[in-house]
């Protein structure tokens, strides 16, 4: 299974998802099973690491952010088979290059992995880029709580498929 996570810059929120994302499939025995990228719609980054703050963040909670940006592009659609985003603006410029009703078929939201998310109806993850570390901080607990979820699914798929 492949999936990719995008946000607007790919150096805050995306490249967090895909450290932590690939850190818990590893905890969970599953890092063989499931490839994780991530990407921004915006290509103002491209080739950078991530963010320092968000890079130092998750490093005290024993997490690498090992990316280097990349640009959403229409291909993408056809190499993953999830596609997740943080915020609906990344879900609307998606779907604006979606070349088929199946590719929008691919597309989530990070928090609707979420339960408590989605039962209190908050399912953007925000951009830290221009706040402080505190932001930082929330995006972690966000997709850290998310990616859970996240992983709790891919198991009963991968039990369902056999
Ligand atoms: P991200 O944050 O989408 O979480 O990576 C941003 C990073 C950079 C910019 C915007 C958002 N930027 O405009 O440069």
């Amino acid at each position: 299974m492949r999936i990719l996570f995008v946000c607007l810059g790919n150096i805050c929120r995306s490249p967090t998802a895909e450290g932590v994302l690939r850190h818990k499939l590893g905890e969970a025995g599953l890092g063989e099973d499931v490839d994780v990228e991530s990407a921004g719609t915006g290509g103002w980054h491209v080739g950078h690491p991530p963010d320092e703050r968000a890079q130092s963040a998750a490093a005290a909670r024993g997490i690498a952010l090992e990316s280097r940006a990349q640009r959403f592009e229409a291909f993408h659609f056809e190499d993953f088979d999830l596609i997740v985003a943080m915020d609906r603006q990344n879900l609307a410029d998606m779907r604006a290059i979606a070349p088929h009703a199946a590719a929008e078929g691919k597309l989530r939201l990070l928090r609707e992995f979420d339960p408590l998310a989605v039962e209190a109806g908050d399912l953007e993850v925000p951009d830290p880029y221009y706040g402080g570390s505190r932001g930082f901080e929330d995006v972690l607990d966000m997709v850290e709580r998310a990616c859970d979820g996240l992983i709790a699914e891919i198991r009963s798929a991968m039990t369902a498929g056999g």
